[in-house]
């Protein structure tokens, strides 16, 4: 059972603050000196601020969670092949927990931010609007949509973040080209995928403030325009010096590896630009700095 105490507390709750958003977002209001306890799926030892959760256990197996301002949910299953392959298990823990979760702290006082995606639209159209009605193609873009339309009973107790690919140097993709790249190795970036990258700290940034003003409602985070991967691979050759015949692009839709392979990723940003004062980058400026590369001294 969750605490039945709220409405004084000036504490923040970042569930699945062992992820890439919830452990950024978690440092960042230890940074500003907040009260935050986090959530991670496994124990983590000699942290009292970090207590374990599992979603998939449901709200009998939950802790006890301190009273609250706000909680922002980071916790989910991710993995777009993961949500394809087991649509009823991730769909329990993206859909059914998740809404469970919510309602229980929105009902003990706590202002709740959920994440959701680009993915809830089907990538036909450009700077898709908040308003505009959800259209997913894929599984993990259906979960993400009906968790939307079951938070919509919350009110005005309730965010939802919409964002487009979260950009960081760690990403797991750059890296295993950077890798491949300096070793001389060829690769195979996709030609008809594209991003519409935010960067980690911006997201950061918006989830802290719609957060800490509880500010409901739709919010969307975008980058001005697509790329494709194929060109922010090229880029990377580029600044790496390496040879340009390395990066040899392919149709993800050739490859049949992709189970939707969205045209445009771009969201209509207007409101966060206007009222949170977030800029809409162009989307190199996001990307540029995540490929800066000091090569090793000799
Ligand atoms: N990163 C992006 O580009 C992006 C873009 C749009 C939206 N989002 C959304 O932003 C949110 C945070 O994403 P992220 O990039 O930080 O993803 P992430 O790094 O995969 O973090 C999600 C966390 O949830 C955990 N988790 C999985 N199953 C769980 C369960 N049953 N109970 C509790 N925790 C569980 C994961 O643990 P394991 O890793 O051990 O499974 C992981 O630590 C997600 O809702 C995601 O859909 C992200």
């Amino acid at each position: 059972m969750l605490s039945a105490q709220s409405g004084v507390s000036d504490r923040r709750l970042v569930i699945g603050a062992d992820g890439l958003v919830g452990g950024a977002l978690r440092t960042y209001w230890r940074h500003a000196r907040r009260a935050v306890t986090g959530t991670s799926l496994l124990p983590v030892a000699g942290d009292p601020e970090v207590v374990p959760l599992d979603l998939a256990g449901g709200p009998a197996r939950w802790p006890t969670l301190p009273p609250a301002r706000a909680a922002v949910l980071c916790a989910a299953i991710t993995s777009l092949e993961a949500c394809r392959r087991d649509p009823g298990g991730t769909r329990e823990i993206n859909v059914v927990q998740t809404l469970a979760l919510a309602r229980r702290l929105a009902e003990q006082g706590c202002f709740v931010v959920f994440i959701s995606s680009n993915l809830v639209f089907d990538g036909t159209r450009p700077r898709r609007h908040p308003d505009d009605a959800a259209c997913p193609q894929t599984e993990y873009g259906r979960h993400k949509a009906e968790a939307e339309a079951g938070l919509a009973s919350l009110g005005d107790r309730v965010a939802i973040v919409r964002l487009t690919k979260v950009w960081h140097p760690g990403l797991a993709l750059l890296r295993g080209w950077r890798e491949r790249l300096e070793r001389g190795e060829p690769i195979q970036p996709f030609t008809d995928l594209a991003c519409a990258p935010i960067s980690l700290e911006t997201v950061v940034r918006v989830l802290a403030q719609v957060a800490d003003e509880a500010r409901s409602g739709i919010w969307q985070l975008s980058a001005a325009a697509d790329v494709s991967y194929a060109a922010v691979a090229g880029r990377l050759a580029e600044r790496l010096g390496c040879a340009a015949a390395l990066v040899r692009p392919v149709a993800a839709a050739s490859t049949g590896r992709l189970e939707h392979c969205p045209a445009h990723t771009t969201l209509e940003a207007a409101r966060a630009a206007s009222l949170l004062g977030v800029p809409v980058p162009e989307p190199w400026t996001v990307i540029d700095p995540t490929l800066a590369y000091v090569p090793e001294p000799r």
